[in-house]
Order: structure tokens, then C-alpha cells, then sequence
């Protein structure tokens, strides 16, 4: 195998082994062959939380943790939000290369003109609580939209899925904008095809009595920058997700689901709503101190800082941390951000923070920003979804057209008991007894 290679010593039976490297990496099936006899199973890699574990090979996302670099398609993250509109950077992810002219004119004809959702979804959407969290809405009528689009079933064909991206794309704006209205009680405010894809969404959010909603150019700019971040993030929590569930060849909206419901956790989307309510909660800057004391005994997390994969800078939340002066000059400031800016000039001092490598990431400032535009915390994960809607499904694409990737199946290490004798009903109290006494 030469150079490209791994040498390995089993010293339970001092036997050789030689493995393969490939792009930095061993395939684990290669471990099988290292057996301490004929019937042995063979070796396996442990790898709870696939801290060592690359389970795919993609084309779409690189990220250099170390560095702080992220690049979509091989282009910098700070280029494409500085001249891109989402549904561009959006083309970029789903087909690998930005369009012309004439493909964005027609992608941006598509994804605006199937916006609007059957008008049972929206009886459906009644049917929630007045008080329900739009997440739990968003995973239920995204599962929903299957049963609208069975033919969303036929994955092998690429007119059907090129539809269905289109589709979620398009409409993910329109169920989220609804769940926010179903909260409020509001009537819902349907697309407006005049409009780009972030303003029609700012539209369906806050339109009340005027003919024409207008949306406010920095604002509709803002959400734009945000979206273009958010596109997509490689083998995260909801990605890996969505690559396991829609490994089992299930339709992309069920797929997409679990994408979702992998971003309503807090230790993922959900954590620039846990920031606010950590600069809530601490109230002032003089607070702080005491605040940090409590995260280095372990007693509360800084949210909003640490990456399992940057550890230097975000470079997504730079880019935020300069867009939130351009917000607060047409929104009111918002009085947590002297909070945030401390705190997060503390941390950075601190050798707890910088011995680990926790920095800033992506959600420390978003929400400061959401909140300033008049979002509810509970739309922040709902934000973060509309967008990556995109990268899941590029994901799910390159899934699909994979030839080594089959369902995904863990393996596990069983610690269980042995075989037992099974107990009667009639004897188990008294067997529970005599172990308890
Ligand atoms: N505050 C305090 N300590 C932390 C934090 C934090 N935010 N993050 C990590 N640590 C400590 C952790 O306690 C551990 O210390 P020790 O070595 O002494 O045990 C060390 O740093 C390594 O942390 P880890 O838990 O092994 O790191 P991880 O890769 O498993 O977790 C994380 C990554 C993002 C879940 C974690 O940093 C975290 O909980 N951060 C706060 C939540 C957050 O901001 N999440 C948004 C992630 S970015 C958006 C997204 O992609 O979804």
C-alpha cells in the first residue's frame, strides 16, 4: 500500500495489519479484518458523537475550524453575503455553481412562485394552540406537506426532487411566517410575488392593514445577510439528521423534518434564544463577573460561545457582530448588546475561554439583531431553519447520488445484561424484595 497507509499492531494476538489512508482518513470497515480468531466479530471504532467520525464524503461546505474559515462551493462566506442574494447563494448550494443570469432569473421565478401553501395546511395550522411554539408547528406541517406532494415519494427522479426543492425552498418562508401569525392570532398575510424572497417574508410576518407592505430595505437586507449564513454548516446536528433519515429513501419533506426537529434543541438552533435569556438574566454589566464565576465552576454555560468544530472566531458571527450597527440605526438599539459586548470581551480575556477555545459563535449576536427587528425569541430557531432549508437539501441530493452511501446504521457496544432466566409476574415482587433487602 506504500506511504498512503497505516501500520497497525493487534497486541492481543501480535499480528499486522495495514490499512489504507485515503484524504486524511482510514474506512473503518478496514478495522473488521482485526480479529482475535476466525469467529470474532472484528474491531469497531467508538465514536458516541462522531467527534473523530467522517460519515460522508461532500462536495458542498469546507470549513477550517482552526482558521475560522467557511466556504460554500469553494467560495468565502464573507464574499458571497458581501454580493449575493439568497436565493442565489441558495442555487449555489443546491446545484454546485452560481448561476447566470438567465438561471437565477428562472430559479427566483420558481422559488417566488411557489410560495403559497394548499389551503388545508393552513386549517391544519389552526388546529395548534393559540400559545404553540412555531417550531412545533414548522416540524409538523413540513412532515404535513408529504401527504400534499406524494409524489415527492419518487426520489430516483430528478424532475420530482428538482420540484421538491423547489417547493420547500419556496414555501418554508410562508409555513414559518404562518406559525408566527397563528401565535398572535392574526390572519395570515399571503405571498407577495413583487417581492424578493426575504422582503415577501418580512410581508407575510408584519403586513396589517396597508394595500402594499413595504418592507424596509435594511431590514429585507439584514434577513438576506443572515439567510446567506445560515445556508448551510457541513455534517452539523440537523444535517446529519436529515442525511440519516433520508438514507432510508424517505420523501424530502420527511427528511427535511427531522432537520427541523434537530434545530429546535437548544445546544443547536435554539441557542441564540438561550443567549437572550442568559444576557436577561444576568441584567448588567456589572453582573457579569459573577456570571462568569458560575460558568468556570460549571454551574451555567456561556451560551453562544464554543463550536465542536471552529475554534478560533466564527467567521459568521463577525460578519453579524458588523451587520447589528447597521440594524440598530433603523430599529431601536437594543439594550443587551452593551451586555453581550462586554461579557464577550471578558470571555476572551479569561483563560478558561481561551485555553478551550470558546469563541464567539454564530448565535451570540443574531439574536440581539432578531430581537431588534421584533421577533420573538421563540421565531429565532424558526429563522435559522428557512435558510438551511437549502443546505439540507443539497445534502440529501449528494446523499442520493452517492453509490456508498446505503441507511444509516450504528453500530453499538452492548453492556447489557447477559441472558437471563425469565421470571414469572407472580415471583418478581419477591425477587425485587429480597434485592432490595
Ligand atoms: N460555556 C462554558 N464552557 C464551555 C462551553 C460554553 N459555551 N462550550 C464548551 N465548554 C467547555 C466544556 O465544558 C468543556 O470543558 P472541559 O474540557 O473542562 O470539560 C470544553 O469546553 C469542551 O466542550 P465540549 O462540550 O466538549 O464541546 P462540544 O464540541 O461537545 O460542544 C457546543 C460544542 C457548541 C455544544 C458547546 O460549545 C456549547 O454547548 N456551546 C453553547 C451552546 C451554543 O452556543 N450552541 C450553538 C452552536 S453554533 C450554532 C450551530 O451550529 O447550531
Amino acid at each position: 500500500m506504500g506511504a498512503q497507509s497505516l501500520t497497525v499492531t493487534d497486541n492481543r494476538t501480535g499480528k499486522t495489519y495495514e490499512l489504507g489512508i485515503e484524504h486524511g482518513a482510514i474506512r473503518a470497515m478496514d478495522l473488521r479484518k482485526i480479529k482475535v480468531a476466525e469467529d470474532d466479530f472484528g474491531l469497531m471504532s467508538y465514536d458516541p458523537a462522531f467527534m473523530n467520525t467522517a460519515s460522508c464524503q461532500s462536495r458542498i461546505t469546507f470549513i477550517d475550524g482552526e482558521k475560522g474559515i467557511l466556504r460554500y462551493r469553494g467560495y468565502p462566506i464573507e464574499e458571497l453575503a458581501l454580493r449575493c442574494t439568497y436565493p442565489e447563494v441558495a442555487f449555489l448550494i443546491v446545484n454546485g455553481e452560481l448561476p447566470g443570469a438567465r438561471q437565477l432569473n428562472d430559479w427566483t421565478w420558481q422559488i417566488t412562485h411557489h410560495t403559497w401553501i394548499h389551503e388545508n395546511i393552513k386549517k391544519f395550522m389552526d388546529g395548534f394552540r393559540h400559545d404553540a411554539h412555531p417550531m412545533g408547528m414548522l416540524i409538523s406541517t413540513v412532515a404535513a406537506l408529504s401527504t400534499f406532494y406524494p409524489e415527492a415519494k419518487e426520489i430516483a427522479n430528478p424532475e420530482t426532487r428538482r420540484l421538491q426543492i423547489v417547493r420547500l425552498i419556496a414555501k418554508m418562508p410562508t409555513l414559518a411566517a404562518f406559525a408566527y401569525r397563528h401565535s398572535l392570532g392574526m390572519p395570515y398575510a399571503y405571498p407577495d410575488n413583487d417581492l424578493s424572497y426575504t422582503g415577501n417574508f418580512l410581508n407575510m410576518l408584519f403586513k396589517t392593514t396597508e394595500v402594499k407592505y413595504k418592507p424596509e430595505p435594511a431590514l429585507e437586507r439584514a434577513l438576506e445577510l443572515l439567510f446567506i449564513l445560515h445556508a448551510d454548516h457541513e455534517q452539523n446536528c440537523s444535517t446529519n439528521a436529515v442525511r440519516s433519515v433520508g438514507s432510508s429513501q424517505v420523501d424530502p419533506y420527511s427528511a427535511v423534518t427531522a432537520g427541523v426537529a434537530a434545530l429546535y434543541g437548544p445546544l443547536h438552533g435554539g441557542a441564540n434564544e438561550a443567549v437572550l435569556r442568559m444576557l436577561q438574566t444576568i441584567g448588567s454589566k456589572d453582573r457579569i463577573p459573577e456570571f462568569i464565576r458560575r460558568v468556570k465552576e460549571g454551574e451555567a454555560r456561556l451560551m453562544g460561545f464554543g463550536h465542536r468544530v471552529y475554534k478560533h472566531y466564527d467567521p459568521r458571527a463577525r460578519i453579524i457582530k458588523r451587520m447589528a450597527d447597521e440594524v440598530f440605526q433603523v430599529t431601536r438599539p437594543n439594550p443587551l448588546l452593551p451586555i453581550a459586548l462586554e461579557l464577550e470581551r471578558i470571555a476572551l480575556e479569561d483563560d478558561y475561554f481561551v485555553s478551550r477555545k470558546l469563541y464567539p459563535n454564530v448565535d451570540f449576536y443574531s439574536g440581539l439583531i432578531y430581537q431588534a427587528m421584533g421577533f420573538p425569541v421563540e421565531m429565532f430557531p424558526v429563522l435559522f431553519a428557512i435558510p438551511r432549508t437549502s443546505g439540507w437539501l443539497a445534502q440529501w441530493q449528494e446523499l442520493l447520488a452517492d453509490p456508498e452511501q446505503k441507511i444509516a446504521r450504528p453500530r453499538q457496544i452492548y453492556l447489557g445484561a447477559a441472558q437471563r432466566e425469565y421470571v414469572e409476574i407472580g415471583l418478581r415482587d419477591a425477587e425485587q424484595d429480597e434485592f432490595a433487602a
